[in-house]
């Protein structure tokens, strides 16, 4: 990474717009100088806006900088570099890349962000098949790198009180049940949508539109060209007409998202495991050609060594150029790299730029070409048609849904032990759900392994265990701070862990630990060390700690993942000044429901179970916060109170015993009888409603908290106070019933208000 350069005279700020498109950066798109994002830059520069480029390719990013000043001269358009690699983001040098960012739009009058930079990579595998690297790269520029960008540009917009944000998101979050193929490509896209929503509820006040973008198959370097054809023609459309009516909803991506939205979830699960099966056949085979090809051109570039003593040449891997670093490499091409090293010291690798063309020559028409055009026979000529024809026996799904759902309700619960193993693995189990989980599971026969920050807790949780009359029960306890996760002493403890469980037979595994502070704030208001501390518990500590515990689970050909989400994700459009936490748990949402349709075929449940308020720690402390309401509703009816607060929060003892009852049934799940209640009248809510209701709920709280800052908290709140607040809290969002049809009438109007931002520059 490296400091930010000007490719061009910065302009003084002025009244035109100085937009920041943050253009395509890492993984697997090749970089900033392609596809959406370089699209977008064009497109915004046509409107007469300045452009700030953040890539992490300087000499790409000098190269669209020149590409918009050329075309676009004539309207005084100028452009600024920021050179950012957002995959080490969350390093010391992204850290001082930050700080250099945030300079660089302090002084100009930025009015648009385009956050659009995204990563793919490693396409179409099992999760347990990929490096944790690998993810954790694609978490930080899909979810962190994001963030930061935002926070950062959301200052100076919220001080002018204007300003327009576009978060690229994917279709596969909005349109499709789930998204198997990289289920960790779709976890972290759909975090846009809510934390789009989040925010345009948060912002809207101040002037600021945030709008997330949710395109369909877009003709970049993200969809190998190979695979194209795999869909019909006019439902793919060029980036620079999706850059072009970026306002104004795309037909075909409309007409898809119709026909999807139609579809039952049991008929795309089957098409999409399908086809992203067949779609990781075809990627095998183009690794295999690729380690192939560069044997090939290994041994041509030995012939011409005969002559020279040292010759510099360099590797291009999918158009990027990764001369001589190992650590970038596949395995395939790393070996291929040492063995030239030993055996010819004195030389820089591989391939000129003649060779790199002909590479891609080859890969054009080799294997992966012929891979595709055998998917093309298998695939059913007319997908799409086909889907909106299965669209016609909704009616039946729904039927049929309802059905299962009943018989479900009904149904004797599991034998936990007997289905799944003997052991079960449970984090945060030291207070709240996941000390009631615990309890739940030992009382049902299974031996524990209690993972969890403080090992005073979870000696005391781990003896309550042992004394329970009914159920003899073995434990274990790991210490591992799920704050540190991906850090030195994370790992550490992570290896505990998995020594822990190693020769266990793990049948179940609770990702229960989370947390939701900061509360109530704005995101440029937050500490930024807390919401990265809530990112690393909330989704990175689960995604390690599924993927440690998901090896064993395949080899014994059983199990079952709970991941505890949240109802926000579910039952309401946006979470306000609640953000972070919201995308958090709309990621473990996603990413249970596309591991469920990974590893069901080899015996796994996985599952997210997405309560609402659940009387805990957790919810505690924002009903305390909410205190003077709660005092006027107490007065207003105690009666009412008493049976309407059970009603509406249950405790943590209840929920999870209807929590173990529900484990293996269905890929997300609310277990709680009243939350489900909750969530059926909450679907019916216009989304203007909620937000509007929801936003003026958390202002509230902030106001409380900054109070409560100020002095401390009143000390007799009671349990039953902070249920009936709770209570209150989930009630007030759901004060009217509308239908679906109205929810999209409300996107639309939002989605004009964003035209109408854009029209005005
Ligand atoms: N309560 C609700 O209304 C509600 C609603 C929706 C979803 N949820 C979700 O339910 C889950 C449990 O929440 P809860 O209500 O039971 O909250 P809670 O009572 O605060 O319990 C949180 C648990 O997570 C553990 N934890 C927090 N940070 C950790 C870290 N860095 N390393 C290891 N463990 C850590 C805590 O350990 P310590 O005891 O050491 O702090 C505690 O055991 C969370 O994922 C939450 O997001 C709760």
């Amino acid at each position: 990474m490296s400091s930010p350069t000007s490719s061009a005279s910065s302009p003084p700020s002025r009244s035109a717009c100085a937009p920041v498109p943050r253009t395509s950066a890492a993984g697997t798109a090749r970089g900033p100088t392609s596809g959406i994002g370089r699209a977008m830059a064009m497109e915004l520069a046509r409107r007469g806006l300045n452009v700030v480029l953040v890539g992490r390719d300087p000499a790409k990013l000098r190269e669209v900088a020149a590409a918009i000043v050329r075309s676009h001269s004539h309207k005084g358009v100028r452009t600024k570099t920021v050179v950012f690699d957002f995959s080490l983001v969350s390093t010391v040098q992204g850290d001082k890349v930050m700080t250099m960012l945030r300079e660089v739009v302090e002084g100009l009058d930025v009015r648009v962000l385009v956050n659009n930079a995204g990563v793919a990579k490693p396409g179409a595998m099992y999760l347990h098949e990929v490096e944790v690297d690998t993810l954790m790269r694609m978490i930080w520029v899909n979810v962190l790198a994001l963030m930061k960008v935002t926070a950062v540009v959301l200052l100076g917009m919220a001080e002018r009180g204007r300003g327009a944000i576009f978060n690229i998101d994917s279709a596969s979050a909005e349109a499709l049940p789930s998204f198997p193929r990289p289920s960790t490509l779709s976890t972290p896209a759909p975090k846009h949508m809510l934390f789009s929503s989040g925010l345009s509820v948060e912002y809207r006040s101040k002037g600021i539109d945030v709008q997330c973008e949710v395109p369909f198959l877009v003709e970049t370097n993200m969809i190998p060209r190979a695979m194209k054809d795999i869909f019909l023609p006019q439902f793919v459309v060029t980036p620079e007409d999706y850059a072009r009516r970026v306002c104004v909803p795309n037909m075909a991506h409309r007409v898809q998202f119709l026909a999807m939205r139609f579809t039952p979830d049991f008929a795309f699960n089957w098409y999409r495991l399908r086809l992203h099966l067949q779609q990781r056949t075809i990627f095998q085979s183009w690794r295999n050609h690729e380690s192939q090809l560069i044997r090939t051109t290994y041994l041509q570039a030995l012939s011409k060594i005969t002559t020279s003593k040292s010759i510099t040449i360099s590797i291009i891997v999918q158009g990027k150029s990764v001369t001589n670093d190992l650590s970038k490499l596949q395995p395939t091409q790393a070996h291929i790299m040492n063995y030239m090293k030993n055996n010819l010291p004195h030389m820089h690798i591989i391939l000129d730029e003649e060779n790199i063309q002909s590479a891609a020559r080859v890969r054009m028409g080799g294997v992966p070409a012929a891979a595709a055009a055998d998917l093309r026979q298998q695939e059913p000529p007319w997908p799409f048609v086909a889907l909106v024809i299965i669209g016609a026996i909704h009616v039946a799904a729904l039927a049929f849904r309802l059905v299962s759902h009943l018989s479900l309700c009904l149904r004797r619960p599991r034998d936990l032990r007997r289905r799944y193993g003997a052991w079960a693995v449970v984090t945060g189990p030291t207070s709240g759900i996941g000390r009631s989980m615990a309890l739940e599971l030992a009382r049902r026969g299974l031996n524990l392994v209690l993972v969890g920050r403080d090992p005073a807790k979870l000696h005391d949780i781990s003896e309550t265990i042992s004394k329970l009359a009914h159920a003899a029960v073995g434990t274990r306890t790991v210490v591992f701070d799920l704050a540190l996760a991906s850090t030195a002493e994370g790992d550490e403890a992570l290896r505990r862990l998995r020594e822990a469980v190693a020769g266990l037979d793990v049948g179940v595994v609770v990702n229960n630990a989370g947390v939701a502070r900061p509360c109530a704030v704005y995101l440029h208001e937050a500490d930024v060390e807390a919401w990265v501390r809530m990112i690393r518990v909330n989704l990175w500590a689960v995604t390690e700690v599924t993927a440690a515990v998901l090896m064993g689970m395949v080899a014994r050909g059983r199990g079952a993942v709970v991941n505890i989400g949240s109802g926000s994700t579910e039952a309401i459009p946006s979470f306000p000044l609640y953000s972070v936490y919201a995308a958090t748990k709309r990621y473990i949402a996603e990413f249970s429901r596309s591991l469920y349709v990974e590893y069901k075929s080899k015996g796994i449940d996985v599952q997210c179970q997405a309560p609402l308020f659940v009387a805990t720690n957790m919810t505690s402390g924002v009903a305390k916060a909410a205190d003077d309401a709660a005092a006027a509703a107490a007065k207003r009816s105690k009666r009412r109170q008493r049976w309407l607060s059970p009603l509406f929060v249950p405790s943590a003892d209840a929920y999870a015993a209807a929590a173990a009852r529900w484990i293996g049934h269905g890929a997300v799940c609310m277990p709680n009888l009243c939350h489900r209640l909750q969530w059926c009248v909450s679907r019916a809510v216009p989304d203007a409603v909620h937000d509007r209701v929801r936003l003026r709920e958390n202002l509230r709280q902030r106001a409380v908290f900054q109070r409560l800052r100020r002095r401390p908290p009143p000390p007799d709140a009671t349990e039953g106070k902070d249920r009936w607040l709770m209570g209150s809290l989930g009630v007030s969002a759901l004060s009217s019933l509308m239908s679906d049809e109205l929810r999209c009438m409300d996107r639309w109007v939002s989605h004009s208000r964003v035209v109408a931002v854009m029209r005005s520059f």
